[in-house]
């Protein structure tokens, strides 16, 4: 099963050329043997240079052998492996598979920690972000699309009456959990966040949503957020900002608006990853019927949206 390739060729087994530690990969799609290198010293790449040029190096050697015309042998890639062929539908998938470590990104912990002072600057800005959301004025009716494990959802649900939705259900037992553990109640549901609103309620929420919105889209998201909203009611987003100690340490570094990311299980997923920049979205925003919009940073990693529907509302697209 060798493979073949000019430079760095995948290795069935090998000895990590940074720790030493012999290592086989499971399988040939496996960036491990195109690296060298086993997967604790690849979970380091975000930290080292020389780690990170391996990793970069072993990623264009796989793509280059599973390249039509190469004469590497054909290897059907396992289930996450894959290059997506609709990224919305990988990203469905990958956040399903990812509810279990989810959090793991909040509280850096394991491959989302990066040291002390990055953590701690990580923690304060977070810190900032949630008074930053809990100082808004919320009432009445809240929904929150895209919910995920629910990191937010207390603090909406301690505001008024919170509708949580996820187009994943594993998420959604996790928010749950979350909900009952605080003495919350929400209306917890499977839900597209494209869907048309059912109706119009005070406040909507969206949480590292709008990054996973493609730029030809965001208009569209934009408007149907506006339609979620009575006249006068609050929207509100928090997002990312392109920081490389922001997610896990062996991230592969985004390449436009697409990004891998890899579970702790080694499967990779491409999905969609927007960095707006806070000028492009106060510009959407109110090409979309929104007025009063504010688009603020934390600093490093967070983008804070928040904006007031203006009026009638655009209606429908
Ligand atoms: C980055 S997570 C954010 C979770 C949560 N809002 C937060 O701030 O922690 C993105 C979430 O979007 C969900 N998602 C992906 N595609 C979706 C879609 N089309 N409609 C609704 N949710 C979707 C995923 O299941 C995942 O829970």
């Amino acid at each position: 099963m060798a493979q073949a390739s000019a430079n760095m060729p995948f290795r069935e087994t090998f000895s990590c050329l940074w720790c030493g530690r012999p290592w086989a990969p499971r399988s040939p799609t496996d960036l491990e043997g195109w690296a060298q290198l086993c997967p604790d010293c690849l979970g380091k790449a975000g930290d080292n240079a020389f780690l990170r040029a391996r990793l970069r190096a072993a990623i264009a050697e796989r793509a280059a052998a599973a390249a039509p015309g190469s004469t590497a042998p054909t290897v059907e890639p396992p289930t996450g492996t894959r290059r997506a062929a609709d990224p919305d539908a990988e990203m469905r998938a990958y956040y399903a598979a990812r509810a279990p470590e989810f959090d793991d990104w909040y509280l850096r912990r394991g491959r989302y920690s990066h040291g002390p002072i990055h953590d701690a600057a990580w923690q304060a800005e977070l810190d900032h972000a949630g008074r930053w959301l809990d100082g808004l004025p919320w009432r009445g009716q809240i929904v929150e699309l895209a919910a995920g494990t629910g990191w937010w959802s207390p603090l909406l649900a301690e505001r008024g009456e919170l509708s949580a939705y996820d187009v994943n259900e594993a998420p959604l037992d996790l928010a749950r959990e979350r909900l009952v553990a605080h003495g919350l109640r929400a209306h917890l549901h499977v839900r597209d966040a494209w869907a048309e609103p059912d109706r119009a309620v005070d406040g909507l929420f969206a949480g590292f949503w709008l990054s996973h919105v493609r730029r030809g889209r965001l208009d569209e998201f934009l408007r149907l957020a506006r339609r979620w909203l009575k006249p006068g009611g609050t929207f509100a987003a928090i997002d990312s900002l392109p920081d490389a100690q922001s997610g896990a340490a062996d991230r592969v570094a985004p390449e436009g608006d697409r990004a891998i990311r890899r579970l702790g299980d080694g499967r990779e997923f491409t999905i969609v990853k927007v960095f707006y920049r806070p000028d492009e979205l106060h510009a959407a925003l109110l090409r979309s019927g929104f007025t009063e919009v504010e688009v603020a940073t934390t600093g490093r990693f967070f983008l804070l949206v928040r904006a007031v529907a203006h009026g009638p509302g655009p209606g429908t697209p």
